[in-house]
């Protein structure tokens, strides 16, 4: 009885052995594929911070250039206007029409390249000042705006509808400036309606963010071009129907994204238009 007792019991030492010289096999050629892939992130992840090191670069370099353009340009400008003003005044009495006419589109050209570099001055200024961030009441903040922009409105019909606006995280000034722009673009691309309707109020919030909006009953827009209206200069109506540097939105998506947050419109045309801003709410750190 002891021989087949051993017999069996080597047998299975052998069978053991085996299975387990199979699943260490298993087991380190498993664990040799997880390390190259360790190390294939690993050298991903640094190719990526590599690559978001340049972008930041590059990000930087474009401001500064912006910013000294702009900075550069305003003093040329200035002289065309202003040298073209003394040309109109002292010359006028011995020029013909048409070139009273051409100077005098000089002038308002100049005039108006000399808002655009003050525009876009104004903006790069923006990339380049720290925020600020503290609690911001937008209550208060969004009546500092409407009673700032309202007075200015003699002569227009405006009903405001100002809803509960929430407590946000953010650069107080900063902040003005983005509803400041959207409420004055309410204003103006209202301008049409024999009565305005301007709504601000709030809307689903998350946990983490507010969202604001503000919306008018005015002229709208093509949502084919939606992506257009953020960016620098870029505008969606004439110059001769709705004046304007197309700088605002601009300023406010930069204010807006500088804030972790988001901004986007809905809108049609001759149906009014609603932009609508996230912002990351109180207390929330490292927004
Ligand atoms: N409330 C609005 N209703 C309709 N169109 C708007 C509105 N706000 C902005 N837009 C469109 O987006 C463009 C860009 O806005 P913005 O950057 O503020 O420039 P600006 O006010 O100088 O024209 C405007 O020229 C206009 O075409
Ligand atoms: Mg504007």
């Amino acid at each position: 009885a002891y021989f087949p007792v051993f017999t069996l019991f080597s047998g299975l030492l052998i069978w053991f052995g085996v299975v387990r010289r199979r699943v260490e096999g298993a087991l380190r050629q498993s664990r040799d594929v997880l390390k190259a892939e360790v190390e294939q992130r690993r050298a991903l992840n640094a190719e990526l911070a590599k690559r978001s090191d340049e972008l930041q670069a590059t990000n930087k370099e474009l401001e500064a250039f912006a910013y000294s353009v702009s900075h550069d340009l305003r003093a040329p400008v200035r002289h065309i206007a202003g040298f073209t003003e003394l040309l109109q005044k002292h010359s006028d009495a011995v020029l013909d029409d048409k070139s009273r006419h051409q100077i005098s589109m000089i002038l308002d050209s100049a005039k108006r390249m000399g808002r655009l570099v003050d525009d876009l001055l104004a903006f790069s200024r923006i990339g380049r000042a720290e925020a600020q961030k503290t609690t911001v009441h937008l209550e208060p903040l969004m009546k500092g705006v409407v009673d700032e922009i309202a007075p200015d409105m003699k002569g227009r019909k405006i009903v405001w509808h100002i809803g509960n606006l929430p407590i946000c995280y953010g650069d107080p000034a900063m902040l003005r400036l983005v509803f400041g722009n959207l409420v004055s673009n309410a204003v103006k691309f209202t301008r049409t309606c024999l009565q305005a309707e301007i709504e601000i109020s709030s809307v689903n919030h998350t946990s983490d963010e507010v969202v604001v909006f503000v919306k008018d009953n005015g002229v709208g827009f093509d949502m084919k071009y939606k992506d257009k209206l953020f960016g620098v200069f870029q505008r969606l109506h004439s110059q001769e129907a709705f004046e304007g540097t197309g700088i605002g939105l601009a300023t406010v998506q930069r204010i807006v994204q500088g804030h972790g947050g988001r901004v986007w419109a809905e809108a049609s045309v001759n149906n009014g238009a609603t932009f609508y801003v996230a912002l990351p709410k109180a207390g929330r750190v490292n927004a």
